[in-house]
């Protein structure tokens, strides 16, 4: 008998272009493994994207590079639905009802929400970030997902996702399945090469501490040998007493599938410096394949677009049910037909 495979769905936004070191290890790689283990659906969230300002060739043009990014990295539309979310309308249209079914206040106590529109502003800040979790509710609820992977800031996000499909149900008859959160390995956290206190974010304060994929392999590599270490000699494994150390041996041991211990070992009596050069070296040569990858789909666009749409088809396929039980549950009158 066959076993039927979890679905899992998660999305990431197409704004930086290229990815950096931390998107990568932190969600990318789990996904692609996620895609052996699983019926896997991803999305590039265009839509989310939208909710501050793009330019609007630039965003078109961010879509197929991390679409071409993903496949680089070993998503495998055989193997799992890879889609733009802007080609799949019933995630704007069952975001709409999910509007319709949440709290304003309960929406507003989301705490991604309350600190990006404190930075911004009110007036800068659009509804359409407002309702950005409603949307993504909707993305994890119209394919029946099980599992949503996603870093530990989304928690509060799936956490209200689960609870308007609780209200959904209890209202209207069960329809959705409940989703949990598969929150991401903490061994995957990378740190900024300049400040190992903070994350690797695209808000990085120097240019200097983010890795991007794309870029040439010399910059990159030359960032490495510039990072951030700690006071002391020895090479060890303390994100506490040496955060700058243990962010190039977390990459390393990634990069490489050798334990910290290993590497620990490895550089025994060695100074830092050998280990910068060293992680500098190692990513240089796995970060190759992936860009010749991705420049292959770059290369042929209209290959990435075919198998863009196929994507769309299949997740459409998957997603168009749901709608259609939830617009009859809800009491919209059907189109005669
Ligand atoms: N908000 C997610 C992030 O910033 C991206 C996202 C959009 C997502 N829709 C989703 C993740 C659905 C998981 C499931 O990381």
């Amino acid at each position: 008998m066959a076993t039927e495979r979890l679905r899992v769905f998660s999305g990431i936004q197409p704004t930086a272009g290229s990815f950096h070191l931390g998107n990568y290890l932190g969600a990318v790689r789990q996904w692609v493994g996620l895609q052996e283990t699983h019926d896997a659906v991803y999305s590039v969230v265009d839509l989310h994207a939208a909710t501050i300002p793009q330019d609007p060739a630039a965003l078109r043009e961010s879509s197929r590079l991390a679409a071409a990014q993903l496949l680089g990295a070993g998503l495998d539309p055989d193997r799992c639905t890879l889609c733009i979310q802007s080609h799949v309308p019933e995630h704007t249209q069952l975001a709409w009802v999910i509007n319709c079914l949440t709290g304003f206040g309960e929406a507003a106590r989301m705490t991604q929400f309350k600190d990006k529109s404190a930075k911004q502003g009110t007036d800068a800040t659009t509804v359409g970030l407002f309702t950005y979790p409603m949307l993504m509710a909707a993305d994890i609820l119209l394919y029946h997902t099980r599992q949503v992977p996603v870093g530990e800031d989304q928690r509060q996000h799936i956490e209200l996702t689960r609870d308007v499909a609780q209200r959904f149900n209890a209202r209207y008859g069960e329809t959705f399945t409940l989703p949990g959160a598969y929150i991401l390995k903490e061994t995957a956290k990378i740190q900024d090469l300049q400040d190992p206190a903070v994350k690797m974010s695209k808000s990085a304060s120097s240019a200097k501490g983010i890795v991007w994929l794309m870029d040439e392999p010399k910059t990159s590599a030359k960032k490495f040998r510039s990072a951030v270490t700690d006071t002391g000699t020895e090479v060890r494994y303390d994100r506490a007493a040496k955060p700058g150390v243990s962010n190039l041996l977390a990459i390393y041991s990634a990069l490489t599938g050798l334990t910290v211990e290993e590497l620990e070992q490895k550089f025994e009596g060695r100074l830092y410096g050998a280990l910068k050069t060293e992680v500098a070296d190692v990513f240089t040569e796995w970060v190759a394949p992936f860009r010749a990858r991705t420049q292959q789909f770059l290369d042929d666009p209209a290959e990435l677009d075919r198998l863009l749409a196929r994507g769309a088809e299949k997740a459409r396929a998957m997603a168009a049910p749901t709608l259609d039980a939830v617009y009859e549950r809800v009491g919209f009158l059907p189109p005669a037909r």
